[in-house]
């Protein structure tokens, strides 16, 4: 009976350590080549999207050299990952890092980095891994009023997200605010300086090590986010012109706006309009040579719009009639026309290449979704794209016009969660034949050339049918 007893005991203990082996190995795509030595972290809360600059010192752990590393981000906070860079920490040199495979079980999104070269056994490695996420914070309370103060709430990992054992790390979170209503105390040492909080040292961490670290603080800024952007540019070689048209839907997302809005408690509060969570005023960059530039919103040109000339850029600056509190949206569209010699240029291998940036930014805002539309001249081919970044989606397709024969090459991006970092040039290249510069002309001439035949041809019929008639 007691050996019987014995028994199941060791069973159950093999089944135990037998499941831990598994849950452990239920991560084969991360072998534990690697060990760090140190992870210093820092949180930049001041502004409404959440970056952080992760510096990691690791050592190769392997018995042969190892040129790769694995990079985890929990699912729900890489769904708001908006941009991630890796860079070499003496030289700043930028290594390349992809997007693999995603574990269900512990619910997280590897990144890999690729070293540019393979690290030697033992030998240590320094870099820095920057991240941003937008909808990382969340408003607390949800409403506020008119002229109230808004909190928001950030809730992360305590340590640095880790694939590997971590011998010593720290996390540095740096607040826009003197203002923190509480934060975390606890495990270890924490700290608070000012406006910055320290966590940590901690010694030892195992891999997925996590504690939950909240910090709820004083964001008294409007949190502009873009639901859609769409920018369509459009080539045209003919007349040497690049049309450039935008078109926002913007949704101010802090905390809403509680009851009705009071437009006289609005005018009798103006001194302090400053320091309220609405926003109000809008600019946004263009380049130097814009010209005939408009703009509309759902009613037409708002009274308050204006441009302004600056060194090396235009500022189209304006007001919308009525100010955005949290929860409201404002849509509107602005164009423009530039030189196409600003943006495009004729490469001797006999391609067009278009040089602009992805997105410009407007002010403090993040976008979940902008979509670039590229409309080439009639006959362009062997079109190819060249982000800087990954994008989300890449459609060729065509645009069909008046006075098109064929309709128009065009090329459209889709990309998510996008901030200031992706205001870089991307590129699209080209083939085209100057020929093709005669297409459109020629199918105009043809168009006209057949009304007027068939102008005659009529006018024709309808002389020899009044002879007739004349003669009958
Ligand atoms: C993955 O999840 C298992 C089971 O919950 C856990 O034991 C393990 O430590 C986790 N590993 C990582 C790297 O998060
Ligand atoms: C803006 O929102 C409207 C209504 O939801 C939608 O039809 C339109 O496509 C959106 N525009 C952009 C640029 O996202
Ligand atoms: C909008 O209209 C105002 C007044 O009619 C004009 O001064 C302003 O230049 C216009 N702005 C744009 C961008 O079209
Ligand atoms: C703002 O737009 C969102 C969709 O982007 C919509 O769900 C919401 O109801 C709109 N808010 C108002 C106040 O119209």
């Amino acid at each position: 009976m007691r050996s019987c007893y014995n028994l199941a005991l060791i069973t159950l203990s093999i089944c135990i350590i037998y499941n831990a082996l598994v849950t452990a190995d239920a991560l084969p795509h991360v072998p534990q080549y690697w060990r760090n030595t140190n992870m210093v972290r820092t949180i930049d809360l001041s502004s409404y999207v959440v970056r952080e600059s992760i510096a990691i010192a690791s050592q190769n752990v392997h018995t042969e050299p190892v040129g790769e590393y694995y990079f985890p981000i929990p699912d729900g906070l890489s769904e708001h990952l908006a941009y991630i860079e890796v860079k070499e920490k003496k030289t700043d040199k930028v290594f390349e890092v992809e997007k693999v495979v995603s574990d269900s079980v512990n619910q997280t999104q590897y990144y890999k980095i690729y070293f540019d070269h393979r690290i030697d056994p033992q030998e240590k490695v320094l870099f820095i891994v920057k991240t941003a996420y937008i909808h990382e914070l969340t408003p607390y309370p949800f409403e506020i009023a008119q002229t109230g103060r808004q909190n928001l709430i950030y809730r992360g990992n305590i340590y640095g997200n880790s694939a590997y054992y971590t011998e010593k790390q720290k996390t540095n979170v740096k607040l826009p605010t003197f203002n923190i209503i509480g934060y975390t105390q606890k495990p270890g040492s924490v700290s608070r300086s000012g406006n910055i909080i320290t966590y940590g040292s901690f010694s030892n961490q195992e891999p997925g090590a996590f504690d939950e670290l909240s910090i709820h603080y004083e964001f008294q800024q409007a949190i502009l986010t873009v639901k859609g952007l769409r920018r369509d540019l459009e080539i045209s070689h003919w007349g040497g012109n690049l049309a450039v048209e935008e078109h926002f839907n913007l949704t101010h997302d802090g905390a809403k706006l509680k009851g009705q809005f009071s437009r006289l408690e609005y005018q009798q509060t103006q001194y302090i309009h400053h320091e309220t969570t609405m926003a109000r005023d809008f600019s946004i960059n263009l380049p130097a040579h814009a010209s005939d530039v408009y703009y509309r919103d759902e009613i037409g040109n708002v009274s308050t719009s204006r441009l302004r000339n600056e060194r090396d850029a235009k500022v189209l600056e304006f007001r919308p009639r009525y100010p955005l509190f949290g929860g409201w949206n404002y849509t509107w569209y602005h164009g423009y026309n530039v030189p196409l010699g600003d943006f495009l240029r004729y490469h001797k291998s006999g391609r067009y290449i278009l040089n602009i940036p992805f997105v410009n930014p407007l002010h403090n805002a993040a976008f979940d979704h902008v979509q670039v539309r590229i409309i080439l001249p009639e006959g362009a081919s062997n079109v190819k794209v060249e982000t800087p970044f990954p994008i989300n989606k890449e459609t060729h397709g065509v645009h069909k016009t008046y006075f098109d024969s064929k309709g128009r090459y065009l090329v459209v991006l889709d990309k998510f969660n996008v901030v200031d970092d992706h205001s870089k040039h991307f590129q699209v290249s080209y083939e085209y034949n100057s020929l093709e510069l005669l297409r459109k002309p020629l199918v105009a001439t043809t168009f006209f050339l057949c009304g007027f035949l068939l102008n005659m041809i009529f006018s024709r019929m309808e002389f020899t049918i009044g002879k007739k008639s004349n003669k009958d």
